[in-house]
C-alpha cells in the first residue's frame, strides 16, 4: 500500500501472544518502558500494539469508540502519549464487522466493530495519535471480494485522516486457512499469511490450524513475490522468548521471520526476557537482512522435505542466504553463489548472521546446520542478479 508507511517491515511489540484479554494500561506503559531499558527499541522495534480487549464493548452516546474504563481509565489519548513519549509509536486493534474476536473468548465480550462506523474510527484512532493499526476479520464467514471491499473502507477512513497509519489486516480464517492467498498490496501494509501462531514448532494441521513456527514457514515462503516496499506477507507475531521451543527453534524461527521480510513484532513480556531472548531478538545482522529497503522476501532456490535454502536480495548488492533444517537430524546444507544470483568474482565473502564470522568461499555456501536449525550468511562480491526460482515457487492468485 502507498500511503507512504511501512516501507520496511514493521517491528514492534504485541500484547495478544503473552497476555491475550489480560490488558491494562500500565502493563502496556511498563512493556514501553522495558522496550526502551532492554536496548529493543534502539534495535529499531518501534510500534507498541495494544491487541483486542482494550474496549469498553459499547460506544459513547456520540457512537465514539472508547476504551474499558477499568483497564484504561486514563483513555487511549494518554496510553498514546505516553507510549509517544518513550519514542515509541502507538498500534491499536479493531475488527470491521460487528464485533472483535474476543466475542469467541467467552470471559469477555466481543466489543463493537467498525461497520458502519470507519470514518469516524478511523478520526478517533487519528486523534488519539494511533500509528498503527491491526484490523481482524471475526467471522467465520465471507467472501474475498467482501473482505477486499471491507477492508478498503478502512484503508481509505485512514487515508482521509491525512496521519500516515500502518494498516495490517487479517482476513483470518477463511483463504488464510485453505487458500487461495491474495497479494493484499492494493489494500494493506501487512497481511497475515495463517491462522494465529501457536507455542510449537510443528503441528499436524487440520484444515491450516493449528500452525506451528514450521508449518507457518510452509505457507509463507511460496508467497515471496507479494513482497515489496509498503506491502508485506505476515507469518504472524513472535513466539521467541516464550519458552517450549528449543533455542535452536527460537533461532531459527527468528531467523526465518527476518529472510521472510516478515514483521518483527514481538510477543514475549519484555520486561522479563532473558539474556538469550535478547540476543536473538536484537541480532543487529538479521535486523538489518529484514529492514533492508529493497524490501524483498527471500526466495527458496532449493528444497525438499528436509530443507530449505532461501536468498535474500539486498539493496547493496550482497544476498542474504538461510540454509534451513527441517529435518530431525543435523543435515550439512549447501548452495552455490550462482544459484542465488551471483557472479563474476573469484572469491565470495560469507558474514555468518550469528557470530558475525567472515569467511571466503570460491563459490560453495555449506554448512553442518542443526536439526530445526537455520544459518544464515551475508554474501558479498561479484555482481548481483535474480535468485533461481524454480516455477513451483511462482505465485498463487
Ligand atoms: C485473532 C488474531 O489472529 C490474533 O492475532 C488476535 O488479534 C486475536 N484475534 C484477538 O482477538
Amino acid at each position: 500500500l502507498d500511503n507512504g508507511v511501512g516501507r520496511t517491515p514493521p517491528m514492534g511489540w504485541n500484547s495478544w501472544n503473552t497476555f491475550f484479554c489480560n490488558i491494562n494500561e500500565s502493563l502496556i506503559r511498563g512493556m514501553a518502558d522495558s522496550i526502551v531499558s532492554t536496548g529493543m527499541r534502539d534495535a529499531g522495534y518501534q510500534y507498541v500494539v495494544v491487541d483486542d480487549c482494550w474496549m469498553n464493548p459499547n460506544r459513547d452516546s456520540g457512537g465514539n469508540l472508547q476504551a474499558d474504563p477499568a483497564r484504561f481509565p486514563s483513555g487511549m489519548k494518554a496510553l498514546g502519549d505516553y507510549i509517544h513519549s518513550r519514542g515509541l509509536k502507538f498500534g491499536i486493534y479493531q475488527a470491521p464487522l460487528d464485533k472483535t474476536c474476543a466475542q469467541y473468548f467467552g470471559n469477555y465480550p466481543g466489543a463493537t466493530g467498525s461497520q458502519g462506523h470507519e470514518t469516524q474510527d478511523a478520526r478517533q484512532f487519528a486523534a488519539w495519535g494511533v500509528d498503527y493499526l491491526k484490523y481482524d476479520w471475526c467471522s467465520p464467514s465471507g467472501t474475498i471480494a467482501e473482505q477486499v471491499a471491507t477492508f478498503a473502507k478502512m484503508r481509505d477512513a485512514l487515508a482521509a485522516t491525512g496521519r500516515p497509519i500502518l494498516y495490517s489486516i487479517n482476513p483470518n480464517s477463511i483463504h488464510a486457512k485453505t487458500g487461495p492467498q491474495r497479494d493484499w498490496g492494493d489494500v494493506a501494509n501487512i497481511w497475515r499469511t495463517t491462522e494465529d501462531i501457536q507455542l510449537v514448532w510443528k503441528t499436524d494441521q487440520v484444515n491450516g490450524y493449528p500452525m506451528g513456527v514450521q508449518n507457518i514457514i510452509d505457507v509463507t515462503v511460496p508467497l515471496a513475490g507479494y513482497a515489496k516496499p509498503g506491502g508485506f506477507n505476515d507469518p504472524d507475531m513472535m513466539e521467541v522468548g516464550r519458552g517450549t521451543l528449543t533455542d535452536t527453534e527460537q533461532r531459527s524461527h527468528f531467523a526465518m521471520w527476518a529472510v521472510m521480510a516478515a514483521p518483527l513484532i514481538a510477543g514475549n513480556d519484555i520486561r522479563s526476557m532473558s539474556a538469550a531472548t535478547q540476543t536473538i531478538l536484537k541480532n543487529p545482522r538479521l535486523i538489518a537482512v529484514n529492514q533492508d529497503p529493497l524490501g524483498r522476501q527471500g526466495v527458496q532456490v532449493a528444497g525438499d522435505t528436509n530443507q530449505r535454502v532461501l536468498a535474500k536480495r539486498l539493496s547493496n548488492g550482497d544476498v542474504a542466504v538461510a540454509l534451513f533444517n527441517q529435518s530431525g537430524s543435523t543435515r550439512t546444507i549447501a548452495t552455490t553463489a550462482a544459484a542465488i544470483g551471483k557472479s563474476g568474482a573469484s572469491s565470495y565473502t560469507l558474514v555468518d548472521a550469528w557470530t558475525g564470522a567472515t569467511t571466503t568461499t570460491a563459490g560453495t555456501i555449506s554448512a553442518a546446520v542443526p536439526a530445526h536449525g537455520t544459518a544464515v550468511y551475508r554474501v558479498s562480491g561479484g555482481t548481483t542478479g535474480e535468485p533461481s526460482t524454480p516455477a513451483v515457487f511462482s505465485l498463487v492468485s
